[in-house]
């Protein structure tokens, strides 16, 4: 299913912080955060090549990944975006900051930002999380914006979904 535009990465811009597409020159500073399939990548190099398959999946419809951008100092601070679901209407948001932002409102902002979007452009009918039972500021941001535990899985994660206002 294609639902991005190939030739025109959708940017997202908010009061303080915007989502945008990673460029090479963030890779850097993104390191510890930059994860593919669970992996996280330990130089440059490996950051590089997951930023290239996540691109891909981008273009083959399967995912969209933005860095949540400061709007006053234009600093990656985070990164968050829809990475399963796609195919069929629906979005599995996923989020990390980077440590030096935690505790500022960054997350809260950016994931905002990105549940808009898969609301109103990309149409999605179902937005849903997950984290680990333990992650209490994963579970504290989700509750902050709207979702709600639906289920335990076996796992030890806990899945959330997103109450919508005329639902
Ligand atoms: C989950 C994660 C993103 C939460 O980070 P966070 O810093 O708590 O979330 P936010 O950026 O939204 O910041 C909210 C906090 O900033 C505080 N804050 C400070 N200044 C603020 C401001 N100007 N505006 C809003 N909130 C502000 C809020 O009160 C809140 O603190 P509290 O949770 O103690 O009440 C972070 O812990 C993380 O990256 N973890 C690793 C990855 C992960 O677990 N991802 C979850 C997958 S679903």
């Amino acid at each position: 299913m294609k639902l991005f535009p190939t030739d025109n990465f959708p940017h997202v811009t908010g009061n303080r912080v915007s989502l945008l597409q990673i460029a090479e020159t963030d890779i850097e500073d993104l390191i510890g955060i930059s994860f593919y399939d669970a992996v996280r990548a330990e130089n440059v190099q490996q950051a590089w090549e997951m930023q290239a398959k996540i691109n891909q999946d981008y273009l083959d419809g399967n995912s969209i990944h933005w860095g949540i951008a400061d709007n006053q100092t234009h600093k990656i601070v985070g990164t968050c975006g829809y990475y399963r679901g796609l195919d069929k209407g629906e979005g599995e948001l996923g989020c990390v900051l980077l440590p030096q932002y935690y505790g500022k409102g960054y997350m809260t902002d950016g994931m905002s930002l990105a549940i808009h979007f898969g609301l109103q452009t990309l149409g999605l009918k179902r937005i849903w999380a997950a984290t680990d039972q333990h992650n209490g500021p994963a579970i504290k941001l989700l509750e902050r914006l709207n979702f709600v535990k639906t289920a335990s899985l076996c796992d030890g994660e806990i899945e959330f979904e997103l109450i919508q206002a005329n639902s």
